[in-house]
């Protein structure tokens, strides 16, 4: 009897789920992909930044597997809202959950709800036209900005705002924030982390980049840039030699300013009305390996705030989650009878695309040793309930619909292969001409 399997999320791990589950050959098996935006592809559309279009490009590999005829994609559809865990449990086989980490970190200081501090998830969001935040949401008008944290994300958000407008025209940002990022005000961005260069999270390839950015000088202090030991792994030995040469540069007077600091930790953010300041403390490792405070402080002028440090899932209604871990325990996959997670909720917000990969087949490999045979209706049941509450799925080739929307809107405008239709309401037009 054929397996009948609802996904939810139609992110990387999502996706690689489907793929390995229509892929094995020892059951046969159906799914049905239930995503809550009329888009698939998670942070593949809305958190890869827009100027890296070969990652982007992944997109192309996913949509082969939304294209077997095994698989059915059901945009528009929430879990919590439009169905709930025990109307999946009773029309489907299994569910696997794959919402990913939609949140920010808090940092937990002072000052961090004031306008203009900004979770870069919301930055994140607002340049990759993510339907939850306003195109109008951000106007750049202050001259410095500090980013927090030295990940991999808070890499991309220091190239969008060191870059011009017209290096990211070609980019599918929505045009009302290219607009936005064109009348920048901008001129100095400040990269702070906590630790040493020794500790960045960021990976070579990425670091690289800003060194080669058109538009900005990038500086490191010399005194900050020293590391001592030097038995790291050879992405950390990459990383400090980049470092390194960067605090032997002279800057040569192009119109952005990117300084990227260590050592330092946040510890207020300044102002009344709005963020006027950024107070750091200088640290230390303490003997055990914690980060320490050493007392001596520094205070950064700027107007706007960016915390990218680390995003985190949020508990699903009906589905466990540890408040301690930020995810949803499980063992190999498995939460509990007929109930399994993969990607980002079941590992935390760590790991490229292509981790989901290996991720989505131990769950999957959970999933089949676990059940024997289908025994549920799987898609006739789930139309049924959803017509019933009068929810009408954006289908694939609505979503399709949606791409070439976007493809028309580019050549309108002279823009690169796509422009990011805005808002629900856009989405939905261009899905049902
Ligand atoms: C800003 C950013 C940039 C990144 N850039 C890169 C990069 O350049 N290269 C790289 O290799 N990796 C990158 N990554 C990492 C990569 O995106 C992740 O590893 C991957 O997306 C995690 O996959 P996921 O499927 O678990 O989550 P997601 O991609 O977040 O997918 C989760 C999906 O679930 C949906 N969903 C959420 N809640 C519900 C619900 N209640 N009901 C139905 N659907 C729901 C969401 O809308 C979303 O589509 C980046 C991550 C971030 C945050
Ligand atoms: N191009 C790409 O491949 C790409 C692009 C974007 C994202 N990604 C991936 O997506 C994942 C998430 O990336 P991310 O950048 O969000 O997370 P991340 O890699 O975990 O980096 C988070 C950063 O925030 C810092 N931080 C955390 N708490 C802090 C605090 N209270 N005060 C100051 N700094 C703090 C961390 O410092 P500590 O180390 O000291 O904790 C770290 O520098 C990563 O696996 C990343 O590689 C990949």
């Amino acid at each position: 009897m054929t397996l009948h399997v609802a996904i939810i999320g139609s992110g990387p791990a999502g996706i690689y789920t489907a793929e390995a589950l229509v892929k094995q050959s020892a059951e046969p098996v159906e799914v049905d992909v239930i995503e809550r935006l009329p888009t698939p592809y998670g942070l593949v559309r809305y958190g890869v930044a827009p100027d890296h279009t070969s990652i982007k490009s992944i997109a192309n590999y996913l949509r082969r597997v939304l294209e077997l005829p095994q698989v059915r994609f059901l945009g528009g559809v929430t879990l919590g809202s439009d169905v709930s865990v025990e109307d999946l449990l009773g029309v489907y086989d299994a569910v696997v959950y794959c919402t990913g980490a939609m949140v920010d970190r808090k940092l937990g200081i002072p000052g961090e709800d004031l306008p203009g501090s900004v979770a870069a998830t919301d930055f994140v969001n607002w340049y990759c036209g993510h339907p939850d935040v306003d195109p109008a949401r951000f106007t750049l008008d202050t001259s410095e900005v500090a980013v927090i944290g030295v990940g991999n994300v808070a890499v991309d958000v220091v190239r969008v705002l060191a870059k011009t407008a017209e290096e990211l025209r070609a980019t599918d940002v929505p045009h009302e924030v290219l607009q936005r990022l064109g009348e920048s005000e901008v001129k100095a961005i400040h990269m702070v982390g906590r630790r040493g260069p020794e500790h960045a999270k960021f990976t070579l390839k990425e670091l690289r980049e800003l060194g080669e950015l058109a538009n900005a000088d990038v500086c490191v202090r010399p005194d900050e840039a020293v590391v001592l030991g030097g038995d790291f792994p050879r992405q950390v030995q990459g990383n400090i030699k980049v470092l390194q040469g960067w605090a032997d540069r002279e800057p040569v007077g192009r119109p952005r300013r990117l300084d990227v600091r260590f050592w330092l930790r946040p510890v207020e953010i300044l102002g009344t009305e709005r963020v006027e300041g950024l107070k750091l403390e200088r640290t230390r490792l303490s003997e055990e390996g914690r980060v320490v405070g050493t007392g001596e402080f520094e205070t950064l002028p700027v107007g706007m705030v960016l915390r990218s440090v680390g995003y985190q899932s949020v508990p699903l209604p009906g589905v466990p989650f540890s408040d301690r871990t930020m995810t949803v325990p499980n063992e190999a996959g498995r939460v509990r009878d007929r109930e399994y997670v993969a990607g980002w909720l079941k590992r935390g917000p760590t790991g490229v695309i292509g981790t989901n990969k290996s991720d989505a087949a131990e769950t999957v490999r959970t999933l089949l040793a676990d059940l024997d045979g289908g025994a549920r209706v799987g898609s006739r049941g789930i139309d049924t309930l959803l017509a019933r509450r009068g929810v009408r799925p954006i289908t694939y080739e609505e979503w399709l619909a949606i791409e070439a929307a976007e493809a028309e809107l580019a050549r309108s405008l002279n823009r690169g292969e796509r422009v990011k239709l805005v808002g629900l309401e856009a989405m939905l037009r261009a899905s049902r001409p």
